[in-house]
């Protein structure tokens, strides 16, 4: 089959590490017979240098039209003073409104060749998993759209007082929490809903809309607990989450939190998703959940896996090609077991003799050769 996927590689190592995804995308059409085809976009700081706009309307509306977008990152120090409605950021920010993807899937796992990489004991891994594996695997649903990211913010008129507001309907809650419980369904049914339902209002909301819907999947645990305590959970006993669904702000916080266990930030891919359309497709932004890290951009140090990571996603979410998305997993599996890292996911404890230290560039080339000699 043919898909069209936008690319917005955007500022700093994200053009470095979208460029290792396209590879290994193409590697894997050429696998199993499809034709991807690609439109490169300029999104934030990059079109702010060239438009004088982060997010160009003409861009949004050419997104709308392909089956997927593939994004690195946007921001940097060139653009830090600018006031925040010409910042690189709200490009992101417009791209998950204008797309409608409410809902954004980030899995946090910790692939067994990088079990040296995570700075948790064996002792506190094994606690909450049956088989005593040192192994966790969560997804954290983050809420994309709405709560602080978009609710009204200002200034007094002297500029002494400022504000922003978290706000949500009880419609964007249900619909998140929907893909929460969908996800949960086919994983190990245990879901918690992370606020801070003691202090917050909007919080409150949260729980009351879920006491309805999780009546909808019975099979389903439920379970609350407020974000401080669930920062703390994250470290102290990573295996007891299976789902997490949260705000936007908790979920962005926790989810860079939750990154630290795998190994480094750059190993998270993540899907932001909307509802399916007709056509039997669904529109989604994948994009790693790192930033556009400035202090190595252009040296070719990046991580790329989390970038590929999300290629596979989109796969999966996007096309429905399952099988192809395993091929792209299992071949970022087959090349970290033959001991290849970039520096950001070598050994805590120094390197062991097994590992190879590559750059961004080496990395996607170790997925090709691993999809290409995949049966
Ligand atoms: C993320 C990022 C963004 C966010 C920034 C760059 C606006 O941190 O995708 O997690 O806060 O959503
Ligand atoms: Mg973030």
């Amino acid at each position: 089959m043919n898909f069209s996927i936008a690319l917005a590689p955007g500022d700093g190592i994200g053009p470095e590490v979208v460029e290792q995804a396209v590879k290994v995308l193409d590697a894997t059409g050429d696998k199993t017979g499809h034709i991807f085809n690609y439109v490169e976009l300029e999104v934030g700081g990059c079109a702010i240098d060239s438009t004088g706009e982060p997010l160009p309307p003409e861009t949004l509306e050419f997104v709308k039209q392909c089956d997927a977008l593939l994004l690195g990152a946007v921001g940097g120090p060139k653009w830090e003073t600018l006031p925040g409605r010409l910042r690189p950021e709200r490009a992101l920010l417009g791209l998950r409104a204008g797309l409608g993807a409410f809902a954004n899937l980030r899995p946090v796992r910790l692939l067994p060749q990088l079990r040296t990489a995570c700075p948790i004991k064996d002792e506190i891994l094994v606690k909450s998993n049956a088989d005593h594996k040192p192994e966790f695997d969560i997804l954290i649903v983050r809420e994309l759209t709405g709560g602080l990211y978009f609710g009204e913010h200002g200034r007094s008129a002297d500029g002494k007082i400022a504000f922003d507001t978290e706000k949500y309907s009880w419609l964007e809650i249900e619909r998140v929490l929907r893909m929460g419980y969908d996800a949960a369904m086919g994983r190990s049914k245990k879901l918690c809903i992370v606020d801070k339902s003691n202090v917050l209002e909007s919080s409150r909301l949260w729980r009351e809309v879920a006491s309805v819907v999780s009546k909808d999947y019975p099979a389903v645990e439920t379970n609350f607990l407020y974000v401080d305590n669930a920062a703390m959970q994250l470290i102290r006993d990573p295996g007891q989450f299976d789902v997490i669904v949260t705000s936007n702000l908790f979920g962005d916080i926790l989810s860079d939190e939750a990154s630290v266990l795998t190994g480094s930030i750059g190993m998270l891919p993540s899907a932001s998703l909307g509802a399916a359309t007709n056509r039997g497709r669904r529109m989604g932004i994948y994009e790693p959940i790192h930033g556009s890290a400035p202090d190595i951009a252009g040296k070719d140090l990046a991580n790329p896996l989390g970038t590929i990571l999300s290629a596979a996603m989109m796969l999966y979410y996007s096309f429905g090609l399952e099988k192809e998305a395993s091929l792209i997993e299992s071949a970022v599996g087959a090349t970290l077991d033959s001991g290849l890292r970039t520096a950001d996911i070598a050994s805590a404890s120094g390197l062991t003799v097994s590992e190879k230290i590559v750059g961004a560039s080496a990395m996607g080339d170790a997925v090709v050769r691993a999809i290409e000699n995949r049966l």
